[in-house]
């Protein structure tokens, strides 16, 4: 199956895709990184984004123009959404204009209400459940590290987020093995990790726990993320502590593989869940993986407008 087959679809999680479509995106993208290919002329894709974002709005934006499309920013405070319009007429509207849209948004069912309302397709840019671009681009950054995504050895630590739900559910469909190491009152959801180990099968192992030494044992990829996550900024504070054991540092990053890299989707709070050393440090590609976004959007993008 190839990125053909996406044409037309929607992205609102990362198992939307199956792996053969994962691979050949991931080989769309290593193609597209070496070379601009104007694929999407006169295409238009809407950013609906209702939290901040750096590196999804500007990596979208960018792949769109040297694709040869253009792309909107539908700030929802300056859009009649952002004042009470529902959802479903907001979709059917843009759905009229637009070629793709990318949402942003809290609840996973928003996405899916205007996936279901729109034609066109719709990609998830970030929820609080999932973070399906993202992860497109992390199995790109591990792809280019080790030549393989499959049998390498993922520990992510810290809170059972968005992201972490999205490389449980993209590493099992991969075959890597991914281990989450958070505390008791943080883990990944339920059915995500129930989900994730089905799709695993035998092909990968899915494995939750609280211990970060454990963990990160035998680890060639370590990967954290932010310990309160956009809408969670309320209980930053009490959360510091709680998650002061999975900070990655020397120390910690001292129990993994010798080539261990070191993965963030960024934005980083240095001096929390990563030190200021491991950030910068020799393990780091966090820059590369910000790249990547671009890359893997690129040919997502080419992918589900059926034009790669
Ligand atoms: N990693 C990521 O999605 O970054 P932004 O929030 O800046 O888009
Ligand atoms: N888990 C983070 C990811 C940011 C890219 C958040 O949702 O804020």
């Amino acid at each position: 199956m190839g990125t053909k087959s996406l044409k037309g679809r929607d992205l609102l999680g990362i198992a939307d895709l199956s792996k053969d479509e994962i691979e050949q995106l991931l080989h769309l993208a290593k193609e597209l990184k070496s070379g601009e290919r104007s694929l999407l002329c006169n295409k238009v894709l809407g950013l609906l984004f209702y939290k901040a974002s750096t590196r999804t709005r500007v990596s979208f934006t960018v792949a769109m123009y040297q694709l040869g499309g253009q792309a909107l920013d539908l700030n929802p405070k300056v859009t009649q959404v952002g004042r009470g319009e529902p959802i479903s007429d907001t979709a059917r509207v843009l759905d009229r204009y637009l070629d793709i849209l990318a949402v942003r948004t809290y609840k996973q069912e928003d996405i899916e209400t205007f996936a279901n309302y729109a034609e066109i397709p719709v990609i998830n840019a970030l929820s609080d459940l999932e973070h399906p671009c993202q992860i497109l681009a992390d199995l790109l950054t591990i792809k280019e590290c080790f030549g393989t995504v499959s049998g390498i050895n993922l520990t992510f630590l810290g809170d059972g987020n968005n992201v972490a739900h999205s490389l449980l559910l993209g590493g099992a469909l991969m075959g890597m093995n991914v281990r989450l190491a958070t505390p008791n009152n943080y883990q990944a959801k339920p059915e995500i990790v129930e989900k994730a180990k089905q799709i695993a099968n035998n092909d990968a192992q899915i494995s939750i726990g609280n211990d970060p030494i454990a963990a990160v044992r035998g680890a060639q990829v370590i990967y954290t993320d932010v310990w309160a996550s956009m809408g969670q900024e309320t209980s930053a504070d009490e959360r510091i502590p709680v998650f002061q054991p999975y900070q990655v540092n020397e120390q910690l990053l001292s129990y993994a593989e010798k080539d261990a890299i070191v993965l963030h989707c960024l934005p980083a709070h240095r001096g929390e869940e990563i030190t200021s050393e491991v950030l910068e440090g020799k393990h780091s590609r966090v820059w590369d993986q910000a790249e990547n976004r671009m890359h893997a959007q690129k040919a997502l993008l080419a992918a589900l407008l059926g034009d790669s």
